[in-house]
């Protein structure tokens, strides 16, 4: 039987980085691109070109050398916006498939049209007009999507959809801006869509779901059931605000209850733990325990009824196999005795290009001293070793030289600290109610950076006592919030770390147009 696809739309890169914090370098987005096209989603979304230099770069860096999934960038319905769009695409029109897509949008409910676009209903229909034109100009490919559609009227989405139709876009993407819906209108919503807009059969109809109430995921698989073939999705469900729908309960839903859906999707589902992992370190947002699918607790049972019924049959009380969605397959890697080469393809392996033979040598040898301390090297050892060896290329201003802390009972803990600040060392001591508190207290000694620690938060990447601890710690200063991580064998080290990351965050990241605002 030939099922219908699902297209699996990934905007990770996009409204994920809109997470308070989890803005991503340019390096960090091309290794999680590639682990999504080894994932299978159908198209990353890759940025929003308009917002910033970087993003542009990141956009068109990644359009270079993704070549099983389409690449696309958001755009406002403004010229300016498409074109930039367009020009960031343009690498991925030159591959056979020609696989680039432009992602335009513009608001069509009356309280944002009212307040904050200041247009007319017929003026919005122009410029959605318009902005499909424009982006035509680059490639074939052309979304649009009716931003707070769920609090558009329907008579006037109706005339939109027929209108940017008509113009040439193929998808058309009816987000939950605001995460308003719950599952049976939001599916009524899809259904007459379909049924009332010209020429609806011509073109893929989308869904994108955010999680104020806790049903994006629920909303997009209403939104399925009632014709949807595009779902918009994030990795652990990251995204503005409460997040988005979460790419691994879409798919597995979709997978695992196929006898309601009767619907496939392209993806790899051995590859969204890996992918769950690799977005989580990068941008320091922690998995919680009990989350579907990628949750550590996902696949536990505790009472030893279901124990026991899972070892006499499985399916007594699994309904999915961890290792299909990519659990134990943290393939034990390297170890001690593991040579360069060895090192340098496993990266390939990951997906991770270093940039020159120096960067391989510097983090070969940080590889060498990780094994001394650790006698197993997994996947994700490697994952966090290079992310920070990527956050120490790119920002350097302050480095970790020296820690000593004194911990012990009926004593007040004592931290002595030496930093690299743009070059200049400096030292410096201080006591806190905890190793770590000593720590922070004695960076900020050095830095005085006036930062609010809003999140401190340890997890271990892989188990055992000697596994290495990540930490991350999300700081705020003027509005601007970061996260900083960092890993070591030694958590107090792994906090320091994590700590100057987020400040050399604070300090070099520019400020990028957020495209809602
Ligand atoms: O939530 C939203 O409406 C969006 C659009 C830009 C699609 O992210
Ligand atoms: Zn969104």
């Amino acid at each position: 039987m030939n099922q219908e696809q699902v297209i699996i739309f990934d905007t990770t890169l996009r409204d994920g980085e809109q997470s308070p914090g989890a803005a991503m370098t340019k390096e960090e987005k091309i290794r999680i691109a590639r682990q999504l096209e080894k994932l299978g989603v159908n198209v990353i979304e890759a940025g929003f070109a308009a917002a910033s230099p970087g993003d542009f770069d990141s956009i068109h860096t990644i359009a270079g050398f993704i070549t099983q999934s389409t690449v696309c960038s958001l755009a406002r319905a403004s010229e300016h916006d498409v074109r930039r769009a367009g020009e960031a695409i343009t690498p991925a029109m030159q591959h056979a498939e020609k696989n680039g897509r432009i992602h335009t949008f513009i608001a069509t409910s009356k309280i944002h049209m009212e307040n904050k676009l200041r247009m007319s209903e017929d003026q919005v229909v122009e410029r959605a007009v318009q902005a499909v034109k424009w982006a035509l100009e680059y490639t074939h490919d052309v979304e649009f999507s009716a931003e707070d559609a769920v609090r558009s009227e329907m008579d006037f989405l109706v005339r939109v959809f027929d209108a940017v139709i008509a113009a040439g876009a193929t998808t058309i993407n009816v987000p939950d801006t605001v995460g308003y819906s719950i599952p049976e209108p939001w599916g009524e919503r899809m259904a007459t869509l379909i049924k009332r807009v010209k020429n609806a059969d011509k073109v893929v109809w989308s869904t994108h779901c955010h999680n104020d109430l806790g049903m994006a995921v629920a909303n997009s698989l209403a939104a399925v059931a009632n014709g949807a073939r595009q779902v918009e999705c994030t990795i652990n469900g990251l995204g503005e605000r409460a997040g988005n729908a979460s790419l691994e309960e879409v798919v597995m839903a979709i997978k695992t209850r196929q006898d309601y859906f009767n619907l496939t999707t392209r993806i790899d589902a051995t590859q969204i733990v890996p992918a769950s992992k690799l977005v989580s370190t990068i941008t320091g947002y922690p998995v919680q325990p009990n989350k579907a699918i990628v949750g550590a607790n996902a696949f536990a049972h505790e009472s030893g009824i279901h124990q026991d019924g899972v070892l006499k049959h499985r399916e007594t009380y699994e309904i999915m196999r961890a290792e299909d969605v990519g659990w134990n397959t943290n393939k034990l890697t390297l170890g001690k005795l593991s040579g360069r080469n060895a090192f340098r393809t496993r990266l390939k392996e990951l997906g991770i290009e270093l940039s020159s033979e120096d960067a391989l040598n510097a983090a070969f040898a940080r590889f060498k001293a990780l094994a001394d301390k650790k006698s197993e090297i997994f996947d994700e050892d490697l994952h966090a070793l290079l992310s920070d060896e990527f956050d120490s290329v790119a920002s350097e201003h302050f480095k970790l030289v020296y820690l000593h802390v004194a911990s012990q009972t009926g004593e007040v803990p004592h931290a002595e600290i030496t930093l690299s600040a743009d070059g200049i060392e400096k030292s410096a001591q201080a006591d806190g109610g905890g190793p770590v508190d000593a720590t922070f207290k004695a960076i900020e000694s050095i830095a005085n950076s006036g930062v609010e620690l809003q999140l401190y938060s340890v997890n271990n990447i892989t188990s055992g006592t000697d596994a290495q601890g990540e930490v991350t710690v999300r700081l705020s200063k003027g509005g601007r919030i970061v996260n900083g991580q960092g890993a070591d064998t030694d958590i107090v080290i792994a906090s320091a770390k994590a700590y100057l990351n987020g400040l050399n965050k604070l300090y070099s990241k520019s400020e990028k147009l957020n495209p809602q605002l």
